[in-house]
């Protein structure tokens, strides 16, 4: 069972050059996706791959068996919408037998999710990252251009009730108001459940600019809900938990553009064209696919690996100054 292999001695784990652990993957299997999000994408969709630059599921599998022994157990499975790739839910089954891969979690819209709910809990997925931003049926649709939002809540409902574990991100935008946040943040409450506020960051096609241009989330946060208690010790996660007495359920913070946790990153990202990121905002540190296509054995793959986790910097802001970004066309090429 993939439970029982032990964690690697400290000669194999992959340790960066300041001296962290990489244990967390993010697997973006598409850059495609059946919703428009205005943070996103443009209307008419990013340029999407075609297929064949894809990984193929085959080599991402490679890639879990060269990464696991090396103490990396837990995958997350995004998008663009992890769902709208053709056996997205085999290949989810895949990977959990992978020995080593201890947790595997996905992030998703929803929007074609109930169908697969009960497969994926015979899978043992361990929880879904539910992408919401709203409970007002009309705003999602001008939020994602999409009318889908009953199918997301759908998948919201149904999930809990078979006990898989949700939490909800929710984008805070420029006209998000307080009405939308306190309706968002009531879910954590009625349904016992966390949700997450992220702060918007500049991803969107045209949109370049600098980020949180409207003030910090926080003190948005902190404004709305004064009696909120920060949980501590909330380990190398992206979000800052908070509860509030006397209420259910939890209230998170992700302060995405302010990256104030990158001292405890523990992951790194494999892109849907096979680019290994070491930091969101760098452009790639290896190019894994012309490897695993090049005809590279895993040791060559994995000293690569190696070699480019040893040269990350220290955290998001470095990496933002020391880099030349080029400006992402959409969160969805890089999976969040
Ligand atoms: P868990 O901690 O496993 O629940 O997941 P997560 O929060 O890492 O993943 P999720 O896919 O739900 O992402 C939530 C938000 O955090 C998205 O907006 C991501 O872009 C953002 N995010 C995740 N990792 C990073 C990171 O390393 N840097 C920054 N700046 N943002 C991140
Ligand atoms: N800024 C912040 N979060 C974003 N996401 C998508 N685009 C952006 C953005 N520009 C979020 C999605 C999803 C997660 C993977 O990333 O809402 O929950
Ligand atoms: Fe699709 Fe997620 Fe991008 Fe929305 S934010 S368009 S759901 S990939």
């Amino acid at each position: 069972m993939a439970d029982s292999v032990t964690a690697p001695g400290a000669s194999r784990a992959l340790v960066d050059n300041h001296g962290r652990r990489i244990t967390y993957l993010r697997l973006a299997i598409t850059d495609r996706c059946n919703l428009r999000c205005r943070y996103c994408m443009p209307e008419q969709g990013a340029e999407f791959v075609p297929h064949d630059e894809i990984l193929t599921f085959e080599e991402m599998i490679r890639l879990l068996g060269i990464l696991a022994p090396l103490g990396v157990n837990k995958v997350r499975v995004t998008g663009g919408e992890p769902f709208v790739r053709r056996g997205s839910v085999a290949f989810m089954g895949e990977i959990k037998k992978v020995p080593g891969v201890s947790r595997l979690y996905l992030t998703t819209n929803g929007v074609a999710v109930a169908e697969h709910l009960e497969a994926l809990q015979a899978i043992g997925v361990d929880g879904l990252n539910l992408s919401l931003d709203t409970l007002d049926g009309q705003r999602f649709q001008y939020l994602c251009r999409r009318d889908l939002f009953s199918r997301v809540w759908d998948t919201f409902t149904r999930a809990l009730a078979r006990g898989i574990p949700v939490k909800v991100n929710a984008v805070v935008q420029e006209d998000t108001n307080d009405a939308d946040i306190l309706a968002m943040a009531g879910l954590a409450d009625q349904y016992g459940v966390t949700v997450r506020f992220i702060e918007k960051m500049a991803f969107s096609g045209r949109d370049s600019g600098s980020g949180s241009e409207f003030g910090r989330l926080a003190d948005r946060l902190f404004a709305l809900f004064p009696r909120m208690v920060e949980v501590v010790d909330a380990g190398p996660a992206t979000a800052r938990l908070f509860y509030v007495p006397g209420r259910q359920g939890l209230i998170g913070l992700i302060e995405g553009y302010s990256r104030r946790f990158c001292a405890g990153c523990n992951k790194i990202r494999i892109t849907p064209i096979g680019i290994l990121k070491a930091c969101l905002y760098d452009n790639g540190v290896l190019d894994l696919k012309a490897m695993l296509r090049g005809g590279a054995d895993d040791v060559g793959i994995e000293a690569a690996i190696r070699a480019a986790i040893g040269r990350r910097f220290v955290d998001g802001m470095e990496t933002e100054s020391r880099v030349h970004r080029q400006i992402e066309p959409s969160m969805a090429t890089i999976g969040g």
